[in-house]
């Protein structure tokens, strides 16, 4: 088997390179990623040198590098997890995830066409994201079956490519499998994502900024373990089918923060109450969408998945791995490492 995954050295790409380099030492997974500043291939030191894993920087929106790269590799599959990934920046440059999200994704989608001539056991795996279904009032769950509603650009630009990805399904035949998973962290999350970004300005004594009243709800899974959904659905997911990713875990931000301040201050050895002191209420998102909650049971009664880890003992972990990588925060936080390695893979 030869794997293409895309965005492969972003924060849950690596996590799936990892598992799978690891899990199937015969097959060949090739990493391409554009090194965006969410791409760090420091992330995946640990599989960098394993015979079965290889890396190519390039751009999912290039067509003619993705035709010329199918037609040389062959691939059996593609995980496609490049991506424009925040929903703040796309309510600042909403264009850059129109060409990101959808141009690459359709870029993708034609070169599968043309290089697999209509083999039925190929397989294009999209990975998108629980944001497509919009906001959920208090009580309901987001199916398979609920309506694509996206509210920010970000959500509508993975809306629209998971409208493509299902109409070269139906249009072309062409063997394609969907996941909308919830709200994921755990180690190698770039800090400007709620998680991360509270562990960094803890650590750096600066204000934990919460939008409006923090009453937003978000559904959180640990990466590892939509690494591991992910893993099931390649494998075992029926072609032309969505599947939903989640852990039943709602936490309100503000909830959230005070529980993360709290294992900070432990784990730091300060009082209790230290870092909470740093919550500063700041002006909302605008658009915000409220409620996130998601229905999982497809997956787990078809494929077996279930989550391995409570919260606390994720957040617990991920804590711990950012404590013990504060370089890691220092490189991506001012870009250095990045430019080495952009300049080590400029050679494509
Ligand atoms: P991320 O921003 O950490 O990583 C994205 C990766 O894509 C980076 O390595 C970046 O360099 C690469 N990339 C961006 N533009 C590219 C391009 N034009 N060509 C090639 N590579 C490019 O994102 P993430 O949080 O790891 O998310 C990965 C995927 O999972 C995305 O498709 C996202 O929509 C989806 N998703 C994320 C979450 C979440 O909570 N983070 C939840 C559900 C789904
Ligand atoms: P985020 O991590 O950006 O993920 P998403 O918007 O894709 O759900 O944000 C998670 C929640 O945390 C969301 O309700 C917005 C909120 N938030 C803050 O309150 N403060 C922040 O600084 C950030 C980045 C997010």
């Amino acid at each position: 088997m030869k794997i293409l995954i895309t965005g492969g050295a972003g924060f849950i790409g690596s996590h799936v390179v990892r598992l799978l380099v690891n899990k199937y030492p015969e097959y060949n997974i090739l990493n391409l990623d554009k090194l965006t500043y969410a791409g760090n291939l420091e992330n995946l030191r640990d599989v960098e040198n394993k015979p079965n894993y290889s890396f190519v920087r390039g751009d999912i929106t290039e067509a003619g590098f993705i035709n010329n790269l199918f037609a040389k590799e062959a691939f059996d599959g593609v995980i496609h997890l490049a991506a424009e990934s925040h929903v703040d920046r796309s309510l600042e440059n909403p264009n850059a995830f129109v060409v990101t999200n959808i141009i690459g994704t359709v870029n993708l989608l034609q070169a599968a066409l043309k290089t697999w001539n209509g083999n039925p056991a190929k397989r294009f795996y999209h990975i998108s994201t629980d944001e497509v279904y919009g906001s959920i009032e208090d009580g309901g769950l987001f199916t398979e079956h609920t309506s694509i509603d996206p509210q920010s650009p970000y959500s509508a630009s993975k809306a629209g490519s998971d409208h493509f990805v299902s109409a070269f399904h139906n249009s072309y035949k062409l063997p394609v499998l969907i996941s909308r998973c919830s709200n994921n962290y755990g180690p190698n999350h770039f800090p400007e994502k709620l998680i991360p970004l509270m562990i960094h300005n803890i650590l750096e004594n600066k204000p934990l900024p919460v939008y409006g009243k923090g009453e937003n709800v978000r559904d959180w899974l640990y990466v590892e373990d939509h690494a591991k959904a992910i893993d099931a659905i390649f494998h075992k997911g029926v072609t032309g089918e969505v599947y939903n990713i989640g852990g039943n875990n709602e936490w309100k931000n503000i909830d959230l923060v005070h529980l993360l301040c709290s294992i900070m201050d432990q784990k730091l050895g300060r009082d209790q109450g230290t870092a909470a002191k740093l919550i500063t209420y700041v002006k909302d998102r605008p658009g915000h969408d409220l409620r996130y909650a998601i229905d999982s049971s497809k997956l787990q009664s078809e494929l077996g998945w279930s989550p391995s880890l409570t919260f606390e003992e994720g957040l617990d972990k991920t804590v711990a791995w950012y404590l013990n990588n504060k370089e890691w925060l220092d490189h991506v936080t001012s870009g250095q490492y990045l430019e080495y390695y952009k300049q080590m893979y400029t050679n494509r």
